[in-house]
């Protein structure tokens, strides 16, 4: 693990866990990293700026208004200069500066001026992370692509027991060495679909599922952080198109995917398909909204859609195909079926159900292919994407070597 020359601006808010911090810049250095510390007036109460230059190396900045440091490197200058900036711990407080796009103080002015994707590490009590403003906040962040790392659970400085706690120094840093991802599809087109279609019944409604897109979305982004040239097929979800992603085609219904699909797939070196493609269609949409008849029952006719990945296992020559089942029950059968049913060249299962697979910020994964299989236990969804897409390169390189 690496981070040689990656330019990490460490943001620090006010809470106990900043003395986790202070760790954290070393092991960030042991990597090779550059780190340059940027600290707010509140976090200066539990460290000093100076205890964080000592161990960086680098002037630490606190205020937006010091004209000597702005001389030095202006605050504009700083952020065009991050690869990445974490904020750890962030705090409540500077959560909800960011939710709101404040830029009251130097540290959130840079968050606001940087292109640079923006990982938190929250850190409070575990009352003020459950609380329904911090919640609101985080899905906001979450929603605009902000990185999430933690927090833990355990015993917390204030006495409570609970979920809170920042992550360790360690765990950070190899969240940080991982967001810059190892190249292992470099050079590679890699098409990926994500989220629901939906099939229109009349102008307002229609036939979805509780695909969110985040699954697909984190697949999607650490193709692209692997090095991989990433076109994203999207279903109806409202969620930002990753850092890295080269093209998005936002679609709706499954014949529309099926159409995208295959056009981005002409020249593809690897297909994922994440997506939960509706299997049935109805087969006439209502021009005006369907009024009901007191009591006379309605009835659907469906017919079925084409399936997308086995229209390209069909194709002469076509991309390595990779499938994702979601099953409520019997898990690896189904997942096995669909792997030589669909002509697939790995798939990766999940269990669906009531807070599992759909929705859920986590997820698990077992992965099979025609002579193996790895289980990827429950992780937050970027993180398992980051793990899959290892094994897909893997099996890639092999089945193009053998
Ligand atoms: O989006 P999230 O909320 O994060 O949830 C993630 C997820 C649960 C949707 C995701 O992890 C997942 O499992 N996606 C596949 C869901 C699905 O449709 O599974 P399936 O078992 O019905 O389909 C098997 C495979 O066939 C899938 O790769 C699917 O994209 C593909 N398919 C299905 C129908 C169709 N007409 N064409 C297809 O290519």
């Amino acid at each position: 693990m690496s981070l040689a020359k990656r330019r990490i601006l460490l943001g620090v808010s006010g809470g106990i866990a900043a003395y986790k911090s202070c760790e954290l810049v070393r092991r960030l250095r042991d990597l090779d990293a550059d780190v340059r510390v940027v600290m707010t007036e509140s976090a200066t109460h539990f460290l000093s700026p100076t205890t964080f230059q000592a161990l960086s190396g680098q002037s630490v900045r606190v205020s937006l208004w010091d004209a000597q440091a702005e001389a030095a490197m202006g605050h504009i200058e700083l952020a065009r200069w991050a690869e990445r900036i974490l904020i750890a711990p962030a705090s409540a407080d500077i959560l909800a500066r960011l939710a709101h796009g404040l830029a009251d103080d130097l540290l959130t002015t840079l968050c606001l001026a940087s292109a640079a994707p923006l990982y938190v590490a929250p850190a409070m009590n575990q009352q003020m992370w459950a609380h329904a403003a911090t919640r609101a906040n985080i899905e906001t962040l979450r929603q605009r692509g902000v990185g999430l790392l933690g927090p833990a659970s355990g015993d917390q400085a204030c006495g409570d027991v609970g979920s809170g706690r920042m992550l360790e120094a360690h765990e950070l840093r190899d969240a940080m060495a991982a967001s810059f991802g190892d190249g292992s599809l470099a050079g590679l087109n890699v098409v990926v679909s994500a989220g629901p279609t939906y099939e229109d019944i009349d102008p307002v409604r229609f036939i979805g599922n509780r695909s969110s897109g985040r699954m697909g979305f984190a697949v999607a982004q650490a193709a692209a952080l692997a090095g991989a040239n990433v076109t994203l097929v999207a279903g109806p979800v409202s969620l930002p198109t990753p850092a890295g992603v080269a093209r998005r085609i936002d679609v709706r219904s499954a014949a529309q995917m099926h159409v995208a699909v295959l056009d981005a797939s002409a020249l593809a070196d690897i297909y994922i398909g994440a997506a939960a493609v509706g299997d049935y269609r109805p087969n006439y949409v209502s021009a005006h909204k369907l009024k009901k008849r007191d009591g006379a029952g309605l009835s659907l006719q469906l017919s079925e859609n084409p399936d997308i990945l086995t229209s390209l296992s069909a194709k002469p020559v076509h991309p390595f195909l990779v499938g994702f089942a979601a099953e409520t029950h019997d898990v690896a059968n189904y997942a096995q079926h669909k792997l030589r049913n669909k002509g697939l060249d790995m798939i990766a299962a999940n269990q669906v159900g009531e807070g599992l697979g759909f929705e859920a910020d986590d997820n698990a994964l077992s992965v099979y292919w025609a002579d193996g299989a790895i289980e990827l236990p429950r992780a937050a969804k970027p993180e398992l994407a980051r793990q899959l897409i290892t094994q897909i390169a893997q099996c890639y390189r092999a089945s193009r070597a053998g």
